[in-house]
């Protein structure tokens, strides 16, 4: 057994969730988009450690397939965030609002196949693949330009 990932990567997709969702069900004339532009920066970091402490262990146990499919819809979601922040710091809560929409769907099939399929692997590495991932779990800090690996390079 590793040291057990899951339950905190699990809370992070859910706090993430209900930042988002707060938003996008709220009244766009009378929203605040604090709590979202926090749960968006959560969901960059979130990404930046799974990207870079847990799916290299993943990759090397063999989950070579599943890992491709996660980078690439991390990938997607990238450039939307970076729509929903331009459009929360443009006062455009009207189409932060439909752009939130469109990230939950996102996040609702790409969270449940990384709890169903990716958390439960983690939890079964080798001791001490993830002690890393653990230490940084309440630490660490999105490095300043770092884009996940998905996003299409034009
Ligand atoms: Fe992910
Ligand atoms: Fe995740």
């Amino acid at each position: 057994m590793s040291t057990s990932v899951s339950p905190t990567l699990e809370h992070e997709h859910r706090l993430i969730d209900a930042g988002i969702i707060d938003f996008a069900d709220a009244d766009p004339r009378a929203v605040n988009p604090t709590a979202l532009l926090e749960a968006i920066a959560v969901l960059r970091r979130h990404i930046y450690l799974e990207e870079e402490y847990l799916f290299p262990p993943l990759r090397a146990a063999g989950l070579v397939g599943p890992i491709m499919v996660m980078v690439r819809e991390h990938g997607l979601m990238w450039p939307l965030l970076d729509r929903i922040e331009q459009a929360a710091a443009a006062g455009d809560t009207g189409t932060a609002g439909q752009l939130c929409r469109d990230l939950l769907e996102q996040l609702n099939s790409h969270n449940m196949k990384e709890e169903r399929i990716l958390y439960p692997q983690a939890d079964a590495l080798p001791p001490g693949d993830l002690d890393e991932l653990a230490g940084l779990l309440s630490t660490a800090e999105l490095p300043a330009g770092w884009v996940c690996g998905g996003v299409a390079v034009d």
